[in-house]
């Protein structure tokens, strides 16, 4: 530990997981914040993903308050932001970790309500959230809201089709909210994952049948990442912490690629048929 964050109040929008051998973003980025000094509030829609999460960070001697939200809906999320307020009396840093792409399809077979659903819960909630926080952080002097966007936000095809859009308005949200509240020392920066080997990814990219399993998306990280690797949930959680510290200070409105060098291999495409 080296204290990067110490005194700070950190809200974790997404701080659960499914129990697995294997670690989520969003676990990862409030267990690190808290082994950095930050206190956190860690929320989930799951109750015992939630818990799980607080338990590990008491377990390493951190401090973590477990609540439970469903972003999905407008109530939630200001109740969230309120009720992290109230234990921790204050809040210095949010996280915005949840996304769901469950439910997408390519335009043509994509149903209507299932687009709704994914603009609720991936973009609308990071706006309810922020709205919720902005005041909290106005009356503090500062503040960091990180959004987890991803790298496919930058590009097109297939069959998250939704889930590209709804991301690319997080990036819309995050420039947005970066220079509306500049002038009030709240940074609002986005984080944008390539493909990063969580269990949500494994279960998301084999449902919609982009790899058949687990050993084959290692693989492709191997052939298709120029750091020649799968990312980690901790690549991810150390690009947070970086942007959530002070040491971000003068770090506003950004889209950090945490990739392995993918972004830099656009124009080596080769369609498939
Ligand atoms: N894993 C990847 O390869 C990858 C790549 C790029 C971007 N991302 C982004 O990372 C984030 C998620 O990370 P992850 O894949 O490790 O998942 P995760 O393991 O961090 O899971 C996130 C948590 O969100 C919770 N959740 C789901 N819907 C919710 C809701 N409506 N309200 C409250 N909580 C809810 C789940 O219960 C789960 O515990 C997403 O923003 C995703 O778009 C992931």
């Amino acid at each position: 530990m080296t204290d990067r964050m110490k005194g700070k109040r950190a809200v974790v929008v997404g701080a659960g997981q499914p129990e697995s051998d294997l670690l989520g973003n969003g676990r990862a980025i409030a267990t690190l914040l808290a082994r950095e000094g930050a206190e956190v509030c860690a929320v989930d829609r799951d109750p015992d993903r939630a818990a799980a999460t607080v338990k590990q960070i008491i377990a390493e001697g951190g401090k973590a308050h477990a609540i439970i939200a469903d972003v999905g809906s407008p109530e939630d999320c200001a109740r969230l932001i309120e009720e992290s307020r109230g234990i921790m009396g204050g809040i210095d840093t949010l996280v915005n970790v949840v996304a769901i792409n469950h439910v997408d399809a390519d335009p043509l077979k994509l149903e209507v309500a299932n687009w709704q659903l994914m603009m609720d819960v991936n973009l609308r909630a990071i706006w309810l959230t922020s709205r919720a926080v902005v005041p909290i952080m106005q009356k503090q002097g500062g503040g960091s809201i990180t959004n987890i966007s991803t790298l496919g936000s930058r590009t097109g095809g297939g069959s998250l089709f939704a889930y590209s859009i709804s991301k690319a308005g997080v990036n819309a949200v995050t420039h947005s909210f970066a220079v509306s509240y500049a002038p009030f020392g709240i940074r609002c920066n986005a984080i944008l994952p390539s493909w990063v080997l969580t269990p949500h990814s494994i279960e998301g990219l084999t449902r919609h049948g982009i790899v058949p399993n687990r050993d084959e998306l290692e693989a492709r990280g191997s052939r298709f990442v120029p750091l020649g690797r799968m990312g980690s949930a901790m690549d991810v959680a150390n690009a947070v912490l970086f942007v959530s510290s002070d040491e971000a200070g003068f770090i506003t409105g950004l889209e950090v690629p945490v990739d392995g060098g993918a972004l830099a291999i656009i124009g080596r495409y080769e369609r498939k048929d």
